[in-house]
């Protein structure tokens, strides 16, 4: 070949398809299509649209049809994707350490889990409308207090249980816990602590940030679309129910030893309690 063609061809950026270098792996309500959508503001991630569900539903349709769902990217671009249900999926931790050696860096968006709980009972609820009402789904007796641990909406909140699980095959330097209160009152500050962990140059900041009062959350500015605002859709930032102020307190306390032992795992408070 002449080395005018060489010449030509070092130009053409050489994208290629890659498997996720970091994965959004949860929590399911906790923020993570908003922490995803802000890390793809920053022109080095390139990330799936939509949840693969690779580690737990389709896995086996192996890497190949998984790595077919991520957009190409260039070398120096991080590839990415969110499944908020591998948090919660027994099998997913060894088989994501099986991917790159237990190299993939983990994001685990964590909200209170009583909020948390009544925003996956909205989200149910818009699906199911005859949906019997959430304090009952909460507990096995409500005058005895005594909460329904097996109902999905809770079990997912108890996260200290499942990451003794990831702990198992990931050490904590691999995870980045990432506050989904904190995500929707300083979306910057949580954004960099991210661009951070993912070794990625510090170019969001407060400026691609409003906060939108009428949605009654942060929308973002895409520096390609010359400022304009783009927030996340309907089914994000749902109304709640108003729910009985005891059934509250119960969950509250129920959840407290939980998040105490959680807050030891990762070093730091959320101040849920
Ligand atoms: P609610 O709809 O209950 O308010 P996920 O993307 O993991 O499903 O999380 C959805 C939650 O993200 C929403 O729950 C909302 O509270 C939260 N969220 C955080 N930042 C947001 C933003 N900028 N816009 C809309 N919702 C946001």
């Amino acid at each position: 070949r002449s080395g005018e063609d060489a010449d030509t061809e070092s130009e053409i950026p050489a994208e290629r398809r890659r498997l996720p270098q970091a994965i959004i792996i949860g929590v399911k309500k906790g923020g993570t299509r908003a922490l995803l959508e802000f890390l793809r503001l920053h022109p080095d991630v390139r990330a799936a649209g939509s949840e693969p569900h690779f580690f737990d539903r389709n896995y086996q349709r192996g890497y190949d049809w998984y790595r077919s769902l991520m957009p190409p990217s260039l070398k120096g671009q991080l590839t990415m994707e969110k499944t908020p249900s591998y948090f919660v999926t027994r099998e997913a931790p060894a088989r994501i350490r099986a991917m790159a050696d237990g190299n993939t860096k983990l994001l685990v968006v964590v909200r209170d889990p009583v909020t948390r709980a009544i925003s996956d009972y909205t989200q149910t609820q818009s699906k199911r409308p005859g949906l019997p009402a959430f304090e009952e789904l909460s507990f096995r007796n409500v005058s005895a207090g005594i909460v329904e641990t097996h109902w999905n909406a809770l079990r997912i909140g108890m996260y200290a249980e499942h990451l003794q699980r990831w702990l198992r095959y990931f050490s904590r330097k691999q995870f980045l816990f990432v506050s989904g209160e904190r995500l929707v009152t300083d979306p910057a500050v949580e954004v960099s602590h991210a661009q951070r962990f993912l070794g990625l140059r510090p170019l969001i900041s407060e400026e691609n940030f409003y906060f939108n009062t009428t949605k009654g959350f942060p929308c973002f500015k895409k520096a390609e679309s010359q400022g304009q605002l783009h927030c996340l859709g309907k089914s994000k930032g749902r109304q709640h129910p108003n729910i009985q102020p005891e059934a509250l307190a119960r969950l509250q306390e129920f959840f407290q030893p939980f998040n105490r032992k959680f807050y030891q795992m990762v070093g730091h408070d959320f101040g849920w309690d």
